[in-house]
Formats: structure tokens, sequence, C-alpha cells
């Protein structure tokens, strides 16, 4: 189970700091979401504020959410910035298969987002080609929002795709996840957790990334069974 700390819910004006917090609070991975505002009504940052933050996290894996409407201008500036893993979204349709290749010839982790109102289908034909796949539960653009329900029987179909094929993504939830969605969410499949507002918003971060760890790991038992 890796939780990964939202840097979007940290007061910018000390995301090196925060970024340092996360990773002595036993934080597994960073998600750091990249909006131009285009693909998304919002603009947050770019490659030189990434390649900023690391040497205050230098062994946190570095997961960059692009929610961006033209990736492929930016995945060397992120993979020299120090991306560990780049995610993108299946709604760029027919570019997708061309991004994947880009940033697995960069050397980095390759992720697929889907947005709520996406039918899950889309995702199928990438399945064997990503390293996680990451179910948007709520629709990207903003921190704090509400968690909708209605995208866990997404994260079943993810679930049981990557049984019935044996493949190894991750299946990762995104939007409203605190301790009581977490752990509806890992009962449905997910094994990464990402969390801004839940838990940058807490004082004591290493407690509350303990405490969702521990809740998300009782979640699912059956889970602890999978070598993922
Ligand atoms: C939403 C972003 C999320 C966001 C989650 O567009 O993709 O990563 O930071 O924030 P919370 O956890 O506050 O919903
Ligand atoms: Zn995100």
């Amino acid at each position: 189970m890796i939780i990964a700390p939202s840097l979007l819910a940290a007061n910018p004006a000390r995301f090196g700091r925060e970024a340092g917090r996360a990773e002595r609070a036993g934080a597994d991975w960073l998600h750091l979401d990249i909006m131009d505002g285009l693909f998304v009504p919002n603009i947050s940052f770019g490659p030189a504020v990434v390649a900023a933050i690391r040497p205050h996290a230098k062994k946190l894996f570095f997961d960059v959410h692009l929610m961006c409407s033209k990736p492929e201008i930016l995945l060397e500036p992120f993979a020299k910035a120090s991306a560990d893993e780049m995610i993108i979204h299946v709604e760029l349709g027919e570019q997708v298969e061309s991004l994947i290749w880009k940033i697995k010839n960069l050397g980095k982790k390759v992720g697929l987002a889907i947005n709520p109102p996406t039918p899950i289908s889309l995702v199928l034909p990438f399945l064997d080609k990503i390293d996680l796949l990451l179910v948007m539960t709520v629709n990207p653009g903003f921190g704090g929002q509400e968690f909708i329900h209605e995208t866990l029987p997404k994260i079943q179909q993810a679930e049981t795709w990557r049984r019935e094929k044996k493949l190894p993504y991750r299946i990762s939830v995104d939007g409203g996840i605190n301790n009581q969605t977490a752990a509806e969410c890992a009962r449905a499949g997910a094994d990464t957790f990402v969390a801004g507002t839940s838990l940058f918003g807490q004082r004591n971060l290493k407690s509350a990334v303990a405490k969702m760890r521990k809740i998300v790991n009782g979640a699912d038992p059956g889970l602890a069974d999978l070598a993922i």
C-alpha cells in the first residue's frame, strides 16, 4: 500500500519544506499535480518548481500527474526535473499510445488517469503498457473536493481486469481521499492513495500517514496476497 500526499494542498510558499515534512512523515510517494489552465480550469506549477523541491525530499518517489492538454512538450522537462513517474490522461485520445512510449523511453514509470465521467473501457487497450492506473475520484482541477462514490465500480473493474489478465499495474485513487474513503477504495481494490487536504492539513503528518496506512492495510486482507 502506497500513501502519496498531494503537494497541491500544502502552502505554495513552503513547498520545499512541506515536501521534506512528507518524507520525514514516512510517506512513500509525493504526488505533484501539474495543471495547465486548459485541460483543467486551474494552473499549478511546472518543472522548475519540481526541480527546486527535489533537494528537500531526496528519497521520495515523485508521482507527477499531468493534467495538461499538451503533455508531449512537458515530458522531457519533468524527466530532467527528477519525476519518477508521469501520469497522462486517457481523455487525450489518440495521443495516449505515443505518450506512453515517450515516457517509457525517458526511463520513467508510466501512469494513466481517467476522469469520473469517462467510461472505464477506454483504458483497456493500455493496461498491459502501464505501471499505474489513476482512477480520479473527483473531477480534476482543485483540491478539497468531495469524493464521488460513483467511481467505486471503476476501481472494482480495474481490479477484476488486473486479476484476470495477471497484470502488475497499481490502482491509484485521487480526490477527496480521507481515512473513510480510502478504506472504501481499498476494499474496491485500490493500493495507492493520493491525499492532499486530509494529510497536509494535519499538524502531525507522521501520525496521519501512519493512520491512513493502518486503515487501508486492514481494509482488505485479501490484497496482501497479491504481489503488487
Ligand atoms: C485534483 C488533484 C488531486 C488533489 C487532491 O485535481 O489531481 O491530486 O490534490 O486533493 P484532495 O485530496 O484535497 O481532494
Ligand atoms: Zn492528482
